[in-house]
């Protein structure tokens, strides 16, 4: 109910940071801090394993997918989605979703208006089908975007958001489990791509994953991906809201538009926190925490702190020119190292995809007219209301 505020609330009422409160019923202790984020990520002292609660899984993030793995397991899933999101791959993904980014361009200027959510959703999902080995004429864009942006739109909403999700999740998970079974019989997928990657992956027994399980492990490349549309609109709303930065960021200067990306990650909630459960009893900064208890990390919490961002309520994207970020210290996709932990394995692409977009969205044209972009912090995942119109849009010389 209360939101993103909801754990930096209870905080201001500590001495020393530390919230000892309850989650669903469950006792819980929520840390933050680039120390607490060490903590939280160390080897041996939380695993995931029934961390999840079942509507998450149900909606975000489906049943028997990496992120509720521990140990060697988790290990050696991890791996798959490492390899599949680093080197060349990264490359390519950043030029089709360039390519597709135009071709909707192209499409926006014959339009009065535009939401910058949808379309965005759309030529992503535009992208990372055939990236992902999916043949275009299975992809049906529109209605697979609105599938993939409701799965993680609804994860933490009671009502008709939550269930929208559900049908999502069970429509996609059914659909793609059948791509895995002919992935693997009649129609192997093309070589390289996350889908055979997937479909050939083995576990530690050298058994292949279960078909509805690969099938949730392409999801949680698909979805994702697709979401960096609330990045891409949240970035919309920060140059109209700052419109100073907008010429820089129009400028052929990668590191200030990694930098203006960043920003974009630390200022803007979406992933508000990450649970696990304690392995062991421990004790943090002479907290007790019993074996087995809730504990969390406060996202949200650690990219507005005062001590590590100053002036945190600012949209500062130069504050990324001035030091190196430390992996414990910005973390809207988690922290650690992403190889060993549970750290998000995307994040270098979409670091790579904003600082592909942005400038083209600065560079762009447009009008922006009345509409109500306000960000309410009580709905998780956030998104400015209208999602972000724009209008009159002409495309750049
Ligand atoms: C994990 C956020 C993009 C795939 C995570 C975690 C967060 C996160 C908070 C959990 C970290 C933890 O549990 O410690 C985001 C945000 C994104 C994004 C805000 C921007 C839209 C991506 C992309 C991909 C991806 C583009 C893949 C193409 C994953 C996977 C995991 C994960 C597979 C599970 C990792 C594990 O459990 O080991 N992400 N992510 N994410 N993310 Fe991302």
């Amino acid at each position: 109910m209360e939101g993103y505020g909801w754990l930096s609330n209870r905080r201001r009422r500590t001495t020393d940071g530390v919230v000892k409160t309850r989650l669903l019923g469950q006792p819980v202790t929520a840390l933050c801090g680039p120390d607490a984020a060490r903590f939280f990520y160390a080897e041996g002292n939380v695993h995931r394993h029934g961390a999840i609660p079942g509507p998450v899984q149900d909606t975000l993030l489906g049943r028997g997918g990496v992120q509720s793995l521990d140990g060697v397991d988790h290990r050696l899933r991890k791996a798959m989605f490492m390899s599949m999101l680093s080197g060349d791959g990264v490359g390519l993904l950043e030029r089709l979703a360039t390519e597709a980014w135009d071709a909707a361009v192209a499409s926006w200027a014959t339009r009065d208006r535009v939401v910058l959510f949808d379309e965005v959703a759309r030529l992503l999902t535009r992208a990372v089908g055939p990236w992902a080995g999916l043949r275009p004429e299975e992809v049906d864009v529109d209605p697979f975007a609105a599938d993939l942006v409701s799965m993680v739109d609804g994860f933490a909403a009671a009502g008709r958001r939550q269930w929208q999700a559900r049908r999502a999740r069970a429509r996609r998970e059914a659909w793609l489990t059948d791509v895995i079974v002919r992935a693997r019989t009649t129609a192997p997928a093309p070589a390289g791509s996350a889908l055979a990657a997937i479909a050939e992956h083995t576990d530690a027994v050298g058994d292949p994953l279960d078909a509805r399980v690969a099938a949730v492990e392409l999801l949680n490349v698909l979805r994702p991906t697709v979401a960096v549309c609330w990045f891409v609109t949240f970035a919309a709303h920060a140059l109209h809201r700052w419109p100073e930065h907008r010429d820089r960021l129009r400028d052929d200067d990668p590191e200030y538009a990694e930098a203006f990306g960043h920003e974009v990650r630390r200022f803007y909630p979406f992933a508000p926190f990450v649970a696990a459960r304690a392995s062991r009893d421990l004790e943090w900064d002479k907290h007790r925490i019993p074996a087995g208890s809730l504990v969390l990390l406060d996202i949200y919490g650690q990219n507005h702190h005062p001590r590590l961002w100053p002036d945190p309520y600012g949209f500062a994207p130069g504050r990324f020119l001035e030091r190196r970020v430390g992996p414990y210290e910005l973390i809207p996709q988690g922290g650690g190292d992403p190889r060993t932990g549970h750290r998000c394995p995307g994040e270098t692409l979409t670091v790579a995809l904003l600082r592909a977009l942005l400038p083209m969205l600065a560079r762009l044209d447009y009008e922006m007219p009345d509409q109500d972009v306000s960000i309410s912090l009580r709905r998780v995942p956030a998104r400015p209301r209208s999602g972000m119109v724009l209008a009159n849009i002409r495309t750049p010389p």
